[in-house]
């Protein structure tokens, strides 16, 4: 089975695929600085737990981006059912492209999804899609204590060795031309409500599931959630909320 195949029987049907909930999306919507923007993009939409909650609250159109079609297909259900599927507007495509498509956006929102292009690369590269003064805001997983716990470090440095702190990805923010206006980490319970518990069983279920790409997803999946209940809050999902400055071009350009 491809590894598309095995996210599919792992994650298929979820509403949630990363930490996360409505409460916490609106608490940051709630307190950005405008609540009303013309052109906003969800990168890395998923089944769009977030995005209709988005739609719900702003009453305008939302550009969801995702690359994996059967995950655009249950949002496009799940807006139904929400009655906001005309202010959805999905694109299958790479979020790494969003410069190519869509440019002057006012709102770029993105949960759980920039480390698949890496958090850097996704800041510089929404940058320039961003209208000057534009807001961006980005969840990204982080170290949240100097000495994490020993299962943790060793899991993400096998998994996600580019894993900062939160400090480290407020000052990479700044040094790529934003403003850091806000930061909020996720409550654990974000964590597990509708994702880790719904998550797990599956997990456990598969784990000696004859495909390889299965198992291997499976037992990865059930490893990352006993790591996060032995962690003790070393790390979290932390929301960056940023705003476009005026300088972007310079800030880009002496970064590299
Ligand atoms: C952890 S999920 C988060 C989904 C959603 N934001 C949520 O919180 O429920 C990451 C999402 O990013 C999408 N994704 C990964 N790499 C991508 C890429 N390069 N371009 C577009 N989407 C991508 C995946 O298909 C997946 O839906």
């Amino acid at each position: 089975m491809t590894s598309s195949g095995a996210i599919d029987l792992l994650f298929g049907g979820m509403e949630k695929l990363g930490p996360g909930s409505d409460a916490e999306t609106l608490r940051v919507l709630q307190h950005l600085p405008d609540n009303r923007f013309d052109l906003v993009v969800d990168a890395g939409c998923g089944a769009g737990r977030q995005t209709i909650v988005l739609a719900r609250e702003l009453r305008t159109p939302i550009h969801a981006i995702d690359s994996h079609q059967p995950f655009l297909d249950e949002l496009d259900r799940l807006a139904q059912q929400a009655g906001v599927r005309s202010l959805i507007h999905a694109h299958r495509m790479d979020i790494g492209a969003i410069p190519e498509r869509f440019s002057e956006i006012d709102l770029l929102w993105s949960e759980g999804a920039a480390y698949n292009i890496g958090f850097a690369n996704a800041l510089k590269n929404w940058a320039s899609a961003l209208r000057i003064g534009g807001i961006a805001v980005v969840s990204e997983l982080a170290w949240l204590q100097d000495n994490p716990s020993r299962a943790a470090s060793e899991f993400f440095r096998s998994c996600y060795p580019d894993m900062r702190a939160a400090p480290e990805n407020v000052t990479t923010a700044r040094e790529l031309g934003y403003t850091v206006l806000d930061t909020h980490t996720l409550p654990q319970e974000a964590w597990i409500d509708r994702y880790y518990d719904v998550l797990e069983p599956r997990a456990r279920a598969l784990q000696d599931h004859e495909d390889d790409a299965v198992r291997h997803l499976a037992q990865q999946v059930s490893r990352e959630i006993e790591v996060f209940r032995t962690s003790q809050g070393s790390y979290g999902y932390v929301f960056y909320v940023l705003q476009r400055n005026l300088s972007f071009e310079s800030s880009v350009s002496s970064c590299g």
